[in-house]
């Protein structure tokens, strides 16, 4: 059969099986952020475009060239949200958040949109789980965010994966970095493009991956080295925080984060079975974020983690995620007269927490049995004629083969033993 229509270009769709890891993958991101405290927060899906312009930084390649900007019909300029990290901060400053105790500490899971290029593990519609923490400039809170991010990958198993730290220092000292790494590029031979982000935003540069570009830079002034004197203890106490931690990392001095609101610490967790899209992860902290929205000058750090990515990774790895069999039971009616029977059943045995289905369509035991194999199932509920005349049903284990009947009116001391699902995950 095929359809006229197709999902959009570079947007990837998860459905059995593949949706159960993909949701395993999500929630095991999210669960070390909700043991810390963290509340979740569900923003919109599009913002004012504005937002994003101010917030993410008008020289980045996702708010020059990613954004899936569209005018309503009220005339405003509307954006799908490239990022998580603007909104939240929006809704912040907007609820007064900033009020109640300090951190404010929240986490989100969902789709983000950014029309890159589409190729593996590069989507126009990716999947992020994020937090952000504000409110705070204690080192050991960045260290905090990076653990959180590392629990959530070490919690799926994956082994072949990298945090790389650095730090891009502040208001005070990357001025003066930036002038002198300007100045460096003055003199490197660059295309007009290249010239063109260097003169938006230096660092930039300092992270392309051209072999020609990158020979020049050899020498090049590097952030952690012109960093001021409050920004190398933070830097310090961030790193001895995560030793103190067990959390491992490597210094990158080149890293220089895709978006504009970075300062200080900043870090990605990149994997080495993705190829080119190596990143699973990156944050950092960001001191002028709020104050660039119109907020109080707070703060912040945070993370975000692609799902999408983490997903192949695990698959890279050869992981097998230990996600619970779709179906505890399936339910089979043998004859016209016992199927509502067998759906009341199978109704009473849902309430009691195990997962059935009915085999609608079967028309016979064993199609009926087929149909539970399929499922993966692990025991078939029989009802017939015979079964309903004696108020029964009969219970297949359709591992071993074997066949016990149960009366009717005692489900809830047998519907127990039907749990597989809870057991096997
Ligand atoms: P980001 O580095 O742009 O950071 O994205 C975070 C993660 O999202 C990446 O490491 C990658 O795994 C995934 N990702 C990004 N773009 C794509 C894509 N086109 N296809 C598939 N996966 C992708 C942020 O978005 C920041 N808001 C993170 C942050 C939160 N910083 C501070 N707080």
């Amino acid at each position: 059969m095929s359809s006229d229509f197709r999902a959009p270009k570079g947007v990837p769709e998860y459905f059995p099986p593949v949706s159960a890891g993909f949701l395993y993958v999500r929630d095991a991101l999210a669960a070390p952020a909700q043991r810390a405290g963290y509340g979740y927060i569900e923003l919109p899906v599009f913002e004012e475009t504005a937002l994003f312009e101010r917030g993410v930084g008008e020289s980045t390649d996702v708010v020059s060239k990613e954004m899936y900007t569209f005018t309503d019909r009220g005339d405003r300029s509307i954006t799908l949200r490239p990022e998580g990290t603007a909104g939240v901060m929006r809704a912040v400053v907007e609820h007064g958040l900033y009020r109640g105790p300090l951190p404010v500490k929240l986490w989100y899971a969902g789709a983000f949109f950014r029309a890159e290029r589409p190729q593996r593990g590069r989507y126009r519609q990716l999947q992020q789980v994020g937090l952000e923490a504000i409110g705070s400039t204690a080192p050991a809170l960045d260290a905090e965010v990076i653990a959180l991010a590392n629990a959530g990958f070490a919690s799926l198993g994956l082994r072949n994966y990298e945090l790389q730290l650095t730090s891009l220092g502040c208001a005070q000292c990357r001025p003066i970095y930036r002038e002198l790494l300007s100045a460096f590029l003055v003199n490197c031979d660059l295309d007009e493009a290249t010239r063109l982000r260097a003169g938006l935003n230096p660092l930039r540069v300092l992270d392309d991956k051209r072999d020609a570009v990158q020979r020049q830079l050899v020498t090049a002034p590097l952030p952690v080295d012109h960093l001021c004197a409050d920004c190398t203890e933070h830097f310090a106490s961030v790193c001895s925080t995560l030793d103190l931690l067990h959390v491992a990392w490597v210094a990158n001095p080149r890293l220089v984060r895709g978006l504009d609101y970075y300062t200080r610490t900043a870090f990605e967790f990149t994997h080495s079975g993705l190829g080119a899209q190596s990143g699973i992860g990156g944050g950092g902290r960001y001191d002028g974020l709020m104050a660039s929205l119109g907020g109080s000058d707070l703060s912040g750090i945070g993370f975000g983690l692609g799902v999408d990515r983490t997903l192949l990774a695990v698959e890279a790895e050869g992981i097998h995620l230990p996600i619970a069999p779709a179906i505890d039971v399936v339910g089979i009616a043998t004859s016209v007269l016992s199927q509502d029977a067998l759906i009341v059943i199978i109704q009473r045995l849902r309430h009691l927490g195990v997962c059935a289905d009915v085999a609608y369509d079967s028309r016979s035991l064993k199609a009926g049995l087929k149909t539970a194999d399929r499922l993966g199932a692990r025991w078939a509920i029989i009802l017939g004629d015979d079964e309903l005349a004696e108020g029964q049903v009969a219970i297949k284990d359709l591992r071993t083969g074997e066949q016990v009947h149960h009366s009717n009116d005692a489900i809830e001391q047998w519907a127990p033993s039907l749990r597989w699902r809870a057991e096997s995950a």
